[in-house]
Parts: structure tokens; sequence; C-alpha cells
């Protein structure tokens, strides 16, 4: 239907017939001269249609924005007062010979722009995708794709699909589920992950395994989690941590040369887990802000001030302080912002000290917590967080966990507001995770990672005698502070697999009916084995510079985990229901 795209007439088609396909952008109707530009997805050029030609200019009245249309036409130059060189067809335009409406649009009911609203977004989003945004976004994720693919396929890693239909696998959310019509109250879980198929490769001799596969979790969405995502999953048999590291080191950094021609830093650095808390207050650190959290538990704990003093000296507290260069210009107004910024992370308060005088005690020094405090844990102070006259030190106080949570979100806001986001990327890896966490509400062990990543210690009773205090074989890939990859080491041992389910209160019983395939698969020559998976939606949003992952997926649900296009999730009628013996409360 056509000869060129759209965005591809220039100059050098001057005085060339060309039939153009695409969407009306715009329609000015201009000194007894209609002008169109017409869209596609490689650019806009502007149409010219002139009243001698009567046809033409019947149907070029009729045009309205996102009208489908074809256009024969001579390629011309503009008048020079009229270039426009933000476009590259910004010297020409089209003199058409005919205007062919392929079809008609109905009034718009969005603005296709930045301002229409997500959920009329996602309904019409057919038109939303027209815009150049997700047109862009969409095309560097396939570029992303194939860059991926180009990488692992020279390496010898199989493309191989796993089940969709399948039964429960450990990733901590919860499952979706489908009931089986066949099976009478039996129900498929749509896979969290790959990971127990790919594991299962890897004992099927597959030495090593890739694919770009769907997971769905049953989460509280975010603007990084979708319900179903995409992975970029690879597993590789006979390594340990460094082979896979690097694998999936290069793998990221060939992706961003080919696809931005960026060049990330090799190798990425490497934190531990503990590090990353006690300094960032995150497992996933963004190092582009230079702001760090400083312990000043040593500072603080001889003072009669029982908010500071008691978590200094408990070791599972901690009192962390959070320096911001130039901060004494903060007002009361916004210090009570940031107040209540933190409350919502769990914050029973936020103590702060505007230094006027490094060097001048507790005369030097502007903070609500003054009189609690004397020249000795002040100089102390200073001295840890390294602030000089001018700056302002946020204080957290209280159980690790909850001074991590708030005084890290706290160092990433305030890192933003005053601008201290450097450009540029910053990847890392975190790697010595603890294996397990305890949740004092319900007593028990969670796994960090999945409950199939290796404990650094190999003796099961070893592991079994201090959970707490086990360091995992599992690795995170992080950039500008996005959890993009997680992997692991794997168990190979059976009795070692085991012992990590006793941690987890998974009994021999229950270990056996949930994994017991995976459990016998263990017993026949399983070799050593290991592997990461990448969230290619977060890597995409990243790379397209977009804070949501919807961004970069051509179909997104909502955050309440719907399709506002096609209505999903729907109700079923009662006769299918009762075919897959499925009832529904009321
Ligand atoms: P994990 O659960 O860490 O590991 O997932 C790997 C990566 O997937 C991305 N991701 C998500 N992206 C969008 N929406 C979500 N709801 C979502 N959940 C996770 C993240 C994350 O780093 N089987 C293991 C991998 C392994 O051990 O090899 C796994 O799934 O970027
Ligand atoms: P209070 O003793 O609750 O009046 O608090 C005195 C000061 O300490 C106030 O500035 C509070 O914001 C601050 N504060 C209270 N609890 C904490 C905490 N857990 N961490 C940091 N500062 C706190």
């Amino acid at each position: 239907m056509r000869t060129h795209y759209c965005g591809d007439v220039t100059e050098a088609l001057d005085g060339q017939t060309v039939s153009l396909c695409g969407w009306v952008a715009r329609r000015r109707d201009l000194g007894g001269l209609i002008f169109a530009g017409l869209r596609d997805h490689r650019g806009v050029v502007q149409v010219v249609v002139e009243p001698d030609n009567a046809v033409a200019f019947a149907e070029a009245e009729k045009l309205r924005n996102e009208f489908c249309i074809r256009i024969d036409g001579t390629v011309r130059m503009r008048p020079e007062s009229q270039f426009n060189e933000r476009m590259a067809t910004g010297r020409v335009e089209v003199l058409a010979h005919s205007v062919t409406i392929l079809n008609a649009a109905a009034p718009l009911p969005l603005l296709m722009n930045d301002e229409d609203g997500e959920e009329v977004r996602l309904k019409y989003r057919y038109l939303d995708l027209r815009r150049d945004r997700l047109q862009h976004n969409l095309r560097l994720r396939a570029r992303m794709n194939q860059a991926i693919r180009g990488f692992l396929e020279a390496r010898e890693f199989v493309d191989t699909e796993t089940p969709i239909l399948t039964r429960a696998t450990p990733e901590g959310a919860r499952d979706y589920l489908v009931p089986s019509r066949v099976n009478a109250g039996r129900f498929f879980a749509l896979p969290q992950s790959p990971q127990i198929f790919k594991q299962l490769l890897m004992m099927s001799g597959m030495d090593r395994y890739y694919q770009i596969a769907r997971c769905f979790r049953d989460e509280d969405l975010r603007a990084d989690r979708q319900p179903e995502f995409t992975q970029l999953d690879l597993e590789m048999a006979f390594v340990e941590e460094p082979e896979v590291q690097e694998v999936a080191e290069g793998l990221i950094r060939e992706t961003f040369r080919a696809v931005l021609d960026v060049d990330l830093d090799d190798p990425f650095p490497r934190m531990s887990w503990h590090e990353a808390m006690n300094r960032f207050g995150s497992d996933k650190p963004d190092l582009r802000i230079r702001l760090e959290l400083v312990s000043v538990d040593e500072a603080v704990g001889g003072v009669d001030f029982k908010v500071f003093a008691g978590p200094a000296a408990d070791p599972a507290s901690r009192v962390a302080a959070l320096c911001v260069p130039g901060g004494s210009e903060l007002s009361r107004k916004q210090i009570d912002e940031y107040t209540e910024f933190v409350g919502r992370y769990g914050a029973k308060g936020l103590a702060w000290m505007k230094i006027r005088d490094a060097a001048g005690g507790v005369e030097g020094v502007q903070s609500p917590i003054a009189k609690f405090l004397d020249d000795q844990s002040i100089n102390g102070i200073v001295q840890a967080t390294g602030a000089r006259d001018g700056d302002l030190i946020f204080f957290g106080a209280g159980p690790r966990g909850t001074v991590n949570a708030f005084m890290g979100a706290l160092r990433l806001k305030v890192g933003r507001d005053r601008d201290l986001v450097e450009g540029g990327w910053k990847p890392l890896w975190v790697v010595d995770f603890p294996m397990f966490e305890y949740d004092d509400d319900d007593q028990r062990y969670y796994a960090l990672h999945h409950p199939f990543t290796a404990p650094a210690v190999a003796d099961p009773e070893a592991l079994k005698g201090d959970p707490g205090g086990a360091v995992s074989r599992g690795y995170d890939m992080v950039l500008n502070g996005s959890e993009i990859g997680g992997g692991s080491v794997r168990i190979h041992d059976p009795a070692l697999q085991q012992a990590v389910f006793d941690v987890l209160g998974i009994d021999k019983a229950e270990a056996s009916a949930r994994f017991g395939f995976l459990l016998e698969a263990l017993r026949y020559g399983c070799p050593p084995h290991g592997g990461i998976a990448f969230g290619l939606d977060r890597i995409a949003a990243l790379m397209a510079g977009e804070d949501s992952i919807r961004e970069v997926i051509a179909f997104p649900k909502t955050t309440t985990a719907g399709c506002p296009l096609t209505g999903a999730p729907t109700t079923i009628e009662a006769e299918q229901l009762d075919e897959l013996h499925v009832s529904v409360k009321q």
C-alpha cells in the first residue's frame, strides 16, 4: 500500500512521488490550504492539500485526528522560512494528489498525551500505544530481548519452555489458580517462576538453559510490580557463584551496550547485605545518591535520652544518622513533612539537628533534642557523620529493621527532593544475604530467597543449629536502586534440602507432598547448579527512563490487578463454573 514510511520522507526524496499510510496527527486549514500531519511509527510528515484538487480537498476536509488514511503525492521542499529542524521531515512536505480514508476515527476518548489518566489510557491502550513514547518503549524492549538472546545463544544456552499450568512454586507470593475440569476439585497453579523446572532441566543434562518466561504472582502491586511479568530466567550446571555472576554481568553489560550504547562498570562492585542495610537501609541501594546512613550508637550510648540510649545499647536496634548537606535551610514545615513521611514506614519520630558551628558542641547546634545531649555526644555525632556548618542531621532510632526501612526511604526522598541523584548507571551485586529471616509475629523463619537456595555451610546439622546466623549463596543484581535480578547456587544434596525445609517448618510429610518430585530428582545424580532470573520489565523501564513498568508493557494491569481494556477479570456463567466444579461465595 505504501512506498515509504512517513518519518523517512526527507529532502533526499525531493520531487519524488510517494504513497504513505498512517494516522492523522493534526489537521489545520490555512488560507484555503489544508495541512495534515501524517504519522506512522517512524515519525510525522506534513501533507498539503490544495483546493484546485477538488476531489482530494473534499476528502481532506473530512479528516479528523487519528483517521487512518493513505496519501499519494509528491515530495517538495518547504519554503526556507518554514523549515522545522526539530523533525527529520521538517524541510519537506508532501503535496497530495489523492487522499484515501482507510478508516475514520470516532471522536477520541482521550487526549493521547501524558495528561491522560491511567484508567483511560489502559482502556484505550491501542490508541495510547500509538504515541511516540510508547512506540519507542516497546521497540526498545524488543531490541533488549534480541540482544539478550544473541548473547545467550552465542554461549550455548538452550531456550526451553516450561509449563504454565503447573503446581505451586515457592517464590513467596500468592498463587493464581486454574480449576481443572477433568479432575474435579483440583487446581493448577500458574508458575511464580520457572524455578523448579529449570532445576529439573539441569538434572536432565541440559547444561545451560534460558527462557524469556512469563511469571504470575498474586501480590500487592506497585510501580515496579505486576501480577504477570517477564523474567529472563537462566540456569547453569557445574557452576558456583563466579561463573553465574560472570555470565549475568556480561549479559547486562552487553545488553546496555547494544540497546543504549552505554558501558557499565566492569566488574560490578559487590556489597554484602549487611553493609547495604547499614549504609543505605536497603538491600537494593541506589548508589547514584551519595548520602549514607551512619551508625551513631557509640556517640549517643551514654546520653540521658531514652529514645536513643535504649536502641544504642541493644544489638537488635540501632541509632542511624543521615547528614543532609546544607540542610539547615529546611523549614520546620519541611522537617514536619519528612517526619510524617517516615511515619508511613513505621517511625515513631524523627529527631533532627541543625549544625550552626560544628566545633561548638551543644552551643553549636539547634535541635529539639539538644537538651538531652552533651558536648561529647554531639562531637561524636559530628565526627561520625562528617557534618559541617549549615548541614542538618536526621536521626532514626529503634529496631534495626524499622530504622533501616524508614531511614532508607528518607535517604531516597531527601536525595530526590534536594537534587542529589547523580546521572548515569550504578550497578552492583548484593551478596551474603542471611538464609532466613525470623518473623516475630508468626514465630517462624522465612527464606530470604526461595528454599532451594544453598546455604554457605554445607552441613545440615550446622545449618539447623544456627539458622539465624546462616548466610546464603544467593545474589541480587541492583541497578540504580532497582532489584533487576536475583539468583543463587542451589542445593543439590537431598539431606541439606530437607534441613532447609525443617528450618522453614515444612515437615517431611509436607515437603514430600509439595516438593516430593524435586527431592526425588535430587537422588539421581543431580549436578551442582546455579542460576539467576532478571526482571525484564524493570530493566526495560530503567532503559526507557520510565518510573513504572506499566510504561514498557503493551497491555499491563492496573494497580488493582484488572485490565480496563478487556474488563478482565470477569464473572463466569453458572454453567461454566459447574463444569469446573467451582461455586462462587456470594
Ligand atoms: P525473584 O523472585 O527474585 O527470583 O525474581 C527475579 C526478578 O524478577 C523481578 N520481579 C518482578 N518484576 C515485576 N513484577 C513482579 N511482581 C516481580 N517479582 C519479581 C525482579 C526480580 O529480581 N526463581 C528465582 C530466580 C532464581 O533464583 O534464579 C526468582 O524468581 O526484578
Ligand atoms: P519524644 O520523646 O517522643 O517527644 O521525642 C523527642 C524527639 O525524638 C522528637 O524530636 C521525636 O521526633 C524524636 N523521636 C522520637 N522517637 C524517635 C525514633 N524512634 N527515632 C528518631 N527520633 C525519634
